[in-house]
């Protein structure tokens, strides 16, 4: 098979920041994607419904020229959030999930929960509501291994979590490890998990043999082989619960490339080639379209996108700029370290 169309993808993690970073990278996403759920870590992070209509309010002047894209709206959960508040920024349509940043877990998570308890009154609005909470999935505790951090999350917070709270709606995001597989597919239809481009691709051994490579280094950090390869077969399996977020994550060259470099990976420009790359080494290019186009819809009630993007294969690899020329800095686009030739046809 050398051409591939599938209903329109949606990007069901995906940083966009704000200022001059924003209109930099928008039109990366802008170009293939029909909709995302827009991370709220900014700084401060977008913790009410007032500011996450505002924020939205600034991706749509950022927007590029003619292009149709609808920014799906998160709140920041603080111990102070406000359950009435979230109840009416989710009845109003603006708000489609609350994410839970462990505090101290990743960039800008200070504001995040320390105590659960403090949240539980925000979590029951949820379950009754049917609003999704987005998890990133690490513990904190500086004596669990970095390498450790995601599994031990799941026995020791996220069941707990959805156990105290039936009903809630739970996306385990951009898991990493065959453990998070496991867990999501022993798990009931409440219980989805984002997976990203990056962590199809590479394992730790990218990031660290050779020389370090900053671009490789995002949170969670990628993992074994092993766990590498119970993400693709996940991702590639076209069960409903596995979807496409990207976590493309943009930070300014200088803040990758230094003594103590930002988490995260850029792969918004490439992500549709480098995934139909992964789905044809798999044999299941059949299932790209329910991985990034419908499961995501699925899980969060919406439909799936009536327009359409097409991939075709070629005999001269796919191209694209090694960095975004923002207004904030260079951003350095997500390298697989091979040569791909799918093309999405814009
Ligand atoms: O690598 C990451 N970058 N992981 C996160 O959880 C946050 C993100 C960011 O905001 O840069
Ligand atoms: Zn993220």
């Amino acid at each position: 098979m050398t051409r591939i169309t599938l209903p329109r993808p949606d990007d069901w993690h995906l940083h966009l920041r704000d200022g001059a970073m924003l209109s930099g990278v928008l039109p990366e996403t802008t170009r293939h994607f029909a909709r995302a759920i827009v991370m709220p870590n900014l700084v401060p992070p977008v913790v009410t419904g007032a500011e996450a209509a505002a924020y939205r309010d600034r991706i749509l002047v950022a927007m590029p020229e003619g292009a149709t894209f609808d920014p799906l709206m998160t709140l920041y959960l603080t111990e102070t959030t406000d359950p009435a508040d979230v109840a009416a920024a989710a009845a109003s349509g603006l708000v489609k999930a609350v994410k839970l940043y462990p505090a101290g877990a990743t960039t800008n998570s200070h504001s995040g929960v320390r105590d659960f308890d403090k949240v539980r009154g925000v979590l029951e609005k949820m379950a009754e509501i049917g609003l999704p909470l987005c998890v990133h999935g690490e513990v904190v505790d500086p004596a669990v291994d970095i390498f450790d951090r995601e599994a031990v999350f799941i026995e020791t917070v996220l069941d707990p979590i959805r156990r105290a709270t039936p009903g809630l709606r739970v996306v385990m995001e951009h898991i990493t490890t065959k453990d998070g597989v496991d867990y999501a597919r022993s798990q009931g239809d409440d219980l989805g998990a984002t997976i990203t481009t990056h962590h199809l691709i590479i394992n730790r051994n990218h990031i660290l043999v050779g020389g370090i490579k900053p671009h490789y280094y995002c949170l969670p950090v990628a993992k074994r082989e092993h766990h590498r390869l119970a993400l693709r077969a996940a991702a590639t399996s076209g069960e409903a619960r596995f979807f496409l977020g990207t976590d493309s994550a943009p930070h300014v060259d200088p803040l990758k490339e230094c003594a103590c470099g930002c988490a995260g990976c850029f792969t918004a420009t490439n992500t549709m080639s480098l995934l139909a790359h992964v789905f044809e080494e798999e044999g299941k290019l059949a299932n790209l379209a329910a991985f990034a186009s419908e499961n995501g819809p699925r899980f969060y009630r919406l439909p799936v996108n009536k327009e359409t993007l097409t991939l075709e294969k070629t005999a001269s690899a796919a191209t694209w700029p090694a960095k975004i020329e923002t207004g904030a800095g260079p951003v350095t686009v997500f390298d697989p370290g091979f040569p791909v030739f799918w093309h999405a046809i814009d």
